[in-house]
């Protein structure tokens, strides 16, 4: 039986994929913060099991991993939060929160799970589209997803030559919690479900970096081919910054 850890799969992208693993018949370890959340996650199937923490308490980090039910196969590093900057502040206080929960957060979780590590293992690591070109606002989500891609694309070097595999996902707007907050337009946003979908079968198919909606993700990414001044030029005229 196959075996997968989950982290955020309390709410939104997490609580799908973790729906989906255990609907395809996998053993769900499913993380958060929220006990409520996962418990009626856990409703859905015996195969999933909760485990709460918070990812920016290491000593917590450390302490759940090392009493896993057992060791998953695949390593899902979904967790995260987004908040967005007011026009032009660069509030430290923001970006503190932001970096400590999507960057510190996702090392604490990597350096205590990293010893289950065997060759066979996948970890995925969910970033962001919004890590590819500048976005009003974004600066601290953005920064912290860039941090997260490097990171991944870094160790995922050393992590294949011991037959660890590495993906990481890069995931347009997706309806959920995290989205629901926000007051601007959101093109091409897809469902959580259907956002699950895109990153199992990624994972299925071993991409080692997945991207989706395709129209969305291929415009912003090719807009970050541009020179600097061509992309700020043609983001101030296309991208209203949300206001
Ligand atoms: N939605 C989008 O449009 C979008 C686009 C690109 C990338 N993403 C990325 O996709 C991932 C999932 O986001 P989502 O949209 O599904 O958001 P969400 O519904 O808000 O879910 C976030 C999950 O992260 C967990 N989490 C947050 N802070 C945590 C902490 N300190 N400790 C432990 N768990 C924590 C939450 O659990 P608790 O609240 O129970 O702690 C929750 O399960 C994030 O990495 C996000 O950046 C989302």
């Amino acid at each position: 039986m196959r075996k997968v850890l989950i982290t955020g799969a309390s709410s939104g992208i997490g609580f799908e994929l973790a729906k989906h693993y255990a609907s395809q018949g996998w053993q769900v370890i499913g993380c958060g913060r929220s006990l409520e959340r996962l418990s009626a996650l856990c409703s859905y199937s015996t195969l999933i099991q909760p485990l709460a923490f918070d990812l920016t308490d290491k000593s917590q980090v450390v302490s759940a991993f090392s009493q896993l039910p057992f060791i998953p196969d695949l390593w899902m590093f979904n967790a995260g939060d987004c908040e967005y900057l007011d026009d032009g502040c660069a509030d430290s206080d923001v970006i503190e929160r932001v970096m400590t929960v999507n960057v510190l957060g996702l090392s604490y979780a990597l350096d205590a799970a990293q010893p289950h590590f065997t060759s066979g293992t996948h970890v995925a690591v969910v970033g962001s589209i919004a890590s590819e070109l500048a976005l009003p606002r974004a600066g601290a989500y953005g920064a912290s997803k860039a941090a997260v891609s490097y990171l991944i694309r870094s160790l995922a070097l050393d992590w294949q030559k011991q037959g660890i595999e590495t993906s990481i996902i890069f995931p347009g707007f997706v309806e959920t919690p995290l989205t629901d907050k926000n007051d601007f337009a959101m093109p091409m946003m897809i469902s959580a479900q259907q956002a699950a979908q895109y990153i199992a079968r990624g994972l299925a198919n071993h991409q080692s970096a997945i991207y989706f909606p395709a129209r969305f993700t291929w415009i912003l990414r090719t807009l970050s081919l541009l020179p600097y001044r061509c992309q700020q030029w043609v983001v101030s005229k296309l991208i209203r910054s949300p206001s």
